[in-house]
Formats: C-alpha cells, structure tokens, sequence
C-alpha cells in the first residue's frame, strides 16, 4: 500500500489525505445499513457495558433506534457471560441508564463486522491493535476519549478494584464522551 511518505505527495495533499485516513470511520447511516459501535474494555463487565448502557439510551431519547447497532466485549475472557457488574448496574440505574450486556470476548471477526470499535484505555487499543496485526482496521480502532471534549489523560479508567466513586467517575466521563460520540454521528444519517 502507498503512504503519503513514499508517494512524495505536497504537505496540503499529506493533510488532506491524513484527514481522510483519520476519518475513514465515518460513513452515510441508514435503516437499511445501520451504524455499528463497539465498546471495549478488559473484562466487558464495568466500563464498556456503561458506554454500551448509555449510548442505547441516547440513542433512544434521540428516536434513532433504527439507526445503530450497538453492542459491547472485552479483551480478555476472565467473565464471559457475565451480566454487567453490580456497582456498574447500580450507578448506571441511579441514573435512569440499563445495562443489557452478557459479557463476550472480543473477536477478530468483529474488527470486519463494525465501523467503530472505541477502547477505554490504552491497554485495550494496544490489545486490540495487535489483534489487528496487517493494520487492515487501523481508522476504526479509537480511543473512547478521544471523543471526550474534557479527555483528560486520555483513558476511561478501570473501577473495578475501587469504590462506587471510581464507578460515577466513568460514569460521568462516558455520558459526557457518547454525547459527543452521538452528535459527531448525527449528521451522517440519512432517511
Ligand atoms: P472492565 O473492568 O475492563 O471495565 O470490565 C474489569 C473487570 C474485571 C477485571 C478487571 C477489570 N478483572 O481483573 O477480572
């Protein structure tokens, strides 16, 4: 495959062609072609099923149902068929959110089937990225955060081993980074 580097393109056609490249996830969505997410985190049972939960919601409130499928797995199979975990449930419920996820493994069958597959930290991208070991799914691998407007440090920080105030922080941090999610999506969709 050509690189902007070895094709000696100028420095506007690089940017233009980076852009696209970095952008390459977005598409038209439509009823017959839904828009497909996957949240993914280490054990599928606290932070991607919150980011699944939530953006569901969302989804729900905006009346765009028909418009995404939306589902959630981890990087290692330690809780495979798990629901989501209490502490989860119960925050995510505190705040009118359900969470529907059975744990599963993600795999590489999976970097095909969706066009956005968003990690909650950079153990998970670089999981997920050697999954992906030809680069063929480079463009629709992301950070959760690099969706946030508030990103912090970039990661969606695991709660498993703390509080119920490590579980509200992610809580916060994924309503706040699927809101910007949802409305950087919006306009791709078509009737
Ligand atoms: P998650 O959290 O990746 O957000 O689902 C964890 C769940 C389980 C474990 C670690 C993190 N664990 O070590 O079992």
């Amino acid at each position: 495959m050509l690189t902007g580097n070895q094709i000696n393109l100028t420095f506007p056609q690089q940017i233009k062609l980076t852009a696209q490249r970095m952008t390459k996830y977005l598409r038209e969505i439509s009823r017959e072609d839904p828009y497909k997410l996957c949240f993914v985190c280490l054990g599928n049972i606290c932070r991607s099923p919150t980011a699944e939960g939530i953006f569901i919601h969302k989804v729900k409130e905006a009346g765009l149902e028909q418009y995404f499928y939306i589902d959630s797995a981890g990087t290692a199979a330690y809780h495979v068929g798990e629901g989501a975990n209490s502490k989860s449930q119960a925050t995510a419920n505190k705040h009118g959110v359900h969470l529907p996820s059975r744990a599963r493994r993600f795999e590489y069958t999976d970097l095909e089937e969706f066009d956005l597959i968003l990690a909650m930290d950079s153990e998970n991208f670089r999981n997920l990225k050697q999954l992906d070991r030809k680069g063929l799914y480079n463009s629709k691998i992301k950070m959760m955060r690099d969706f946030d407007p508030n990103p912090g440090d970039g990661e969606v920080p695991d709660p498993y081993y703390g509080g119920l105030q490590g579980f509200e922080n992610v809580f916060t941090i994924l309503e706040r980074s699927c809101e910007a999610l949802l409305r950087e999506l919006s306009p791709y969709i078509k009737d």
